[in-house]
C-alpha cells in the first residue's frame, strides 16, 4: 500500500517553528515505527502571497485536494495587515476551507494532568478529561438567508436565519458517529430543539442516522444551554459533543478553556470521505501566527504536535501512535518542562520550542 500522504503549509510567523518540531516527529515515526509519509510542503497566508501574489496558489489547492491530510502552522501577521481583503493571508485558510468542503470542525478539550492546576475548574473536574466537540462548520445562522439589515416601519431590523438541510445534519452527524468509534463509542447532540424547528429537526436527523447506520454507539441528546452548563459542572460525563455552527462556536471555546493554554491546543476540520475511505481533512493548531513572539524561539509547538497525533487518529487508523504522541507530551510536562506560555505564577526558567520538540522526542524514544 502507497505510503500515506500529507501536505504541509507552515505558514507564517511561529507557523514554521512549531511546524519544524512536527517534522521531527513525523521522521521519528519513520525511523522508529516504520511509518513513512509521503510529505510535500508548500506555502500559505503571507509567504505565498510574496511569491505568488495570492495567498493560495492553485496548484496548492490542487496538491490539498489530493492529499491523505493537510498539517496547517498558521497565517498572517502585521506586514500583511494593510493588504486587500482579497489576498490577506487568512483568505488562503478560508478557500481551503471551502473549496476542501470542511463542514466538521473537531475541537478535543483534553486535560494533561501536570497543566490541570492551570485551569479555573477544580483540579479534579478537569484532570483526566478527554472530549471532542464537533461543530457544523459551513452551515446554520451564518450562512442562512435571509439575512442583513432591513428598515421595517420607521426602525431598523437585522435579521439572520438558522437553516439546516437534512443532508448538512446527516452528514455531520455521521463524522460525529465515526470518531466515537475510534474513541469512547458515545455522542451527545445539543441543540434547542424545545425552541427551535431546524432544533427539532436536527435532533430527528440525529437519531435517524444514529438507529439506521450507528446503533452500536450510544447516542444522548441535550438542550444547548444545558450542555454549558453540564460542560463546567461535569465535563468527563461526555465523549463527543456534535452541535450546529453557532452553538459549537460558543461551546468549542468553552469546552477548550477548561484546559488550556492556547499553545495547547489542536483542531482538526474534516469533509466529505475520498474514494480511499478517508475523510478530506485539515489540522491545525487553534493558535495564529503569533507576531509578537516570532522569532524569539518562545512559542510552544504542543498545539501543532497534538493536531499531528490527530492527524494519526482520524486519518490513518493509527490510534495507538497517537496515544503515544500524546503520552510524549504528558510526560514532559509531568517533568516539569514548560516553555514561557505554560509558566506559573512561581515562575522558573521556561525552556524554547525546539528544546520542547526534542524532549518530545526523547519521550517517543523512551516509549519503545
Ligand atoms: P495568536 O493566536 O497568534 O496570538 C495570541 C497570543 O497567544 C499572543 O500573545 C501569542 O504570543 C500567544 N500564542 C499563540 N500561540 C502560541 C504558542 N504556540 N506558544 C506560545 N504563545 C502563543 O492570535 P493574534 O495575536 O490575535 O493574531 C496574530 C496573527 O495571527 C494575526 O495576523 C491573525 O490574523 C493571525 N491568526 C491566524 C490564525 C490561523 O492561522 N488559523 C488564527 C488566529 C489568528
Ligand atoms: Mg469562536
Amino acid at each position: 500500500m502507497a505510503n500515506p500522504s500529507l501536505l504541509i503549509l507552515a505558514g507564517d510567523g511561529i507557523g514554521p517553528e512549531v511546524m519544524a518540531e512536527v517534522k521531527k516527529i513525523i521522521g521519528w515515526m519513520g525511523a522508529k515505527r516504520g511509518v513513512s509519509f509521503d510529505v510535500t510542503e508548500d506555502l500559505v497566508g503571507g509567504c505565498a502571497y510574496d511569491k505568488h501574489g495570492v495567498p493560495l496558489h492553485d496548484d496548492t489547492m490542487a496538491k490539498a485536494q489530493e492529499v491523505d491530510a493537510v498539517l496547517l502552522g498558521a497565517v498572517g501577521g502585521p506586514k500583511y495587515d494593510s493588504l486587500d481583503f482579497s489576498v490577506k493571508p487568512e483568505r488562503g485558510l478560508l478557500r481551503l476551507r471551502k473549496e476542501m468542503d470542511l463542514f466538521s470542525n473537531l475541537r478535543p478539550a483534553q486535560c494533561f494532568d501536570a497543566l490541570a492546576d492551570f485551569s479555573s475548574l477544580k483540579k479534579e473536574v478537569v484532570a483526566g478529561l478527554d472530549i471532542v466537540i464537533v461543530r457544523e462548520l459551513t452551515s446554520g445562522v451564518y450562512f442562512g438567508e435571509p439575512r442583513g439589515i432591513f428598515v421595517e416601519g420607521n426602525e431598523r431590523v437585522g435579521i439572520n436565519t438558522q437553516r439546516y438541510t437534512e443532508s448538512e445534519i446527516a452528514r455531520v452527524a455521521r463524522s460525529a458517529f465515526e470518531l466515537a468509534r475510534k474513541r469512547g463509542n458515545k455522542v451527545c447532540s445539543m441543540e434547542k430543539a424545545n425552541v427551535m424547528e431546524s432544533g427539532i429537526l436536527w435532533r430527528d436527523v440525529v437519531q435517524e442516522i444514529h438507529d439506521k447506520e450507528y446503533p452500536d454507539v450510544q447516542l444522548s441528546h441535550m438542550y444547548a444551554d444545558a450542555g454549558a452548563m453540564q460542560l463546567t459542572r461535569w465535563p468527563k460525563q461526555f465523549d463527543v459533543i456534535v452541535t450546529d455552527n453557532l452553538f459549537g462556536d460558543l461551546l468549542s471555546d468553552l469546552a477548550a478553556m477548561l484546559t488550556g493554554s492556547l499553545g495547547m491546543l489542536p483542531s482538526a476540520s474534516l469533509g466529505a470521505p475520498m474514494a480511499n475511505g478517508r475523510p478530506k481533512a485539515l489540522y491545525e493548531p487553534v493558535h495564529g501566527s503569533a507576531p509578537d513572539i516570532a522569532g524569539t524561539g518562545k512559542a510552544n509547538p504542543i498545539a501543532c504536535i497534538l493536531s499531528f497525533a490527530m492527524a494519526l487518529r482520524y486519518s490513518f487508523d493509527m490510534g495507538e501512535d497517537a496515544a503515544r504522541v500524546e503520552a510524549a507530551v504528558e510526560k514532559v510536562l509531568a517533568d516539569g518542562l514548560r516553555t514561557a506560555d505554560l509558566m506559573g505564577p512561581d515562575g522558573g526558567t521556561p525552556i524554547s520550542t525546539t528544546q520542547m520538540g526534542d524532549a518530545i522526542v526523547a519521550a517517543l524514544d523512551a516509549s519503545l
